[in-house]
């Protein structure tokens, strides 16, 4: 698996990241192993956030502790995390407040974030969504502040749309976006998101890269309307693709996203060390030009400009 370049870094990263919003007390032990198994075949990119788990932020402390118990040097690995979104007391329920990117907040999670990470830095600090009351200048500010006092190295943004990030890229130097992409969400590629993070020399980091288990066939969307109908159509169309390829589902969503250019990284979301290896068996996978774009016709459900349609093309095979 060939590590890539972060964004404007010299930064190597795995074109795979470890989701770590699937640690949970639960799933304590397990999800420690699926971190370590994720390093020994390696995985060097683990992205995680204040929020995740339950309570709020245990990921981040089962991450912190998975790392140390495998004996993995901080140095050997990246790790992202995210501040903004405020809940009504950090606890299970969704119970959503506002959030929150002022210099204040930001500088006060990312201490509380290093505290259960037990790490002295972050690798890539994300703002998880926007905050229209704060001025991207201030937040900017905020997280060059951090990164002048060795708190995080980069700064990375998630949810921000086009202009948001236009916007706060005039501020601060920002190294990728993480947002929702795979195979069942397409809006980077129609929404202007990709080529804006190709303009600003950003990676992007695509979180529900199997749209939470959808794509690897294992779940049925958790929809029971048009939706479920259209997505479990996708996967039905794209099984001939796996079984030609002689891979999973799971690997050619993933490897689809990664034919992308400009460091297209899955950040894959799993407790189960088997799915973390069958992840990283995806980044050696090579799909021809026409079977992507006719998989990128099954993902949209509409031809391309000019293509083929996804009905005529079964008819033929
Ligand atoms: N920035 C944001 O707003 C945002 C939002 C959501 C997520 N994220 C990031 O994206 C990461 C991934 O997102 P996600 O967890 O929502 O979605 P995902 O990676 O698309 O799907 C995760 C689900 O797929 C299952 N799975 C994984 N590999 C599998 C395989 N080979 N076969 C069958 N099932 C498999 C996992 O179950 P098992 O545990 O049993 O494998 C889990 O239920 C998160 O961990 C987080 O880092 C960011």
């Amino acid at each position: 698996m060939q590590h890539i370049k972060l964004g404007k870094t010299d930064q190597l990263v795995s074109p795979i990241a470890y989701g770590a919003m699937s640690l949970v007390v639960d799933r304590r032990a397990e999800g420690k192993a699926a971190v370590a198994r994720a390093y020994e075949l390696g995985v060097n990119f683990y992205d995680v956030a204040d929020v995740y788990g339950a309570p709020r932020g245990v990921s981040e402390e089962i991450l912190g502790d998975a790392l140390r118990e495998a004996s993995i040097p901080r140095e050997d690995v990246f790790i992202a995390s995210k501040c903004g979104i405020v809940f009504q007391g950090m606890v299970e329920a969704y119970e959503f407040k506002a959030y929150d990117l002022s210099a204040r907040y930001i500088k006060e999670s990312c201490e509380k974030s290093l505290k259960r990470l037990g790490m002295e830095y972050i690798d890539l600090y994300q703002p998880h969504r926007i905050d229209y009351l704060t001025h991207p200048e201030e937040t900017a500010r905020a997280l060059d502040d951090l990164k002048a006092e060795g708190k995080i190295r980069h700064v990375g943004v998630s949810n921000f749309a086009p202009d948001e990030i236009r916007a706060i890229s005039a501020y601060t130097r920002v190294e990728s976006l993480q947002t929702q992409f795979s195979m069942l969400h397409l809006e980077p590629l129609e929404t202007g998101l990709m080529a804006t993070c190709q303009e600003k020399k950003m990676g992007i980091l695509c979180w529900s890269p199997l749209h939470k288990a959808v794509l690897t066939g294992r779940s049925t969307s958790s929809h029971s309307d048009w939706r479920a109908q259209r997505e479990d159509g996708v996967v039905a169309q794209l099984r001939p693709f796996a079984e030609r390829y002689g891979v999973t589902l799971g690997q050619l969503a993933l490897a689809w996203l990664m034919h992308l250019p400009g460091g297209v990284i899955p950040l894959v979301g799993t407790a189960n060390p088997d799915h973390i290896a069958e992840a990283v068996a995806a980044a050696d996978i090579q799909i021809e030009r026409d079977d992507w774009y006719e998989m990128m016709v099954i993902a949209r459900g509409r031809p391309m400009p000019w293509g083929q349609t996804p009905y005529a093309y079964l008819k033929e095979r």
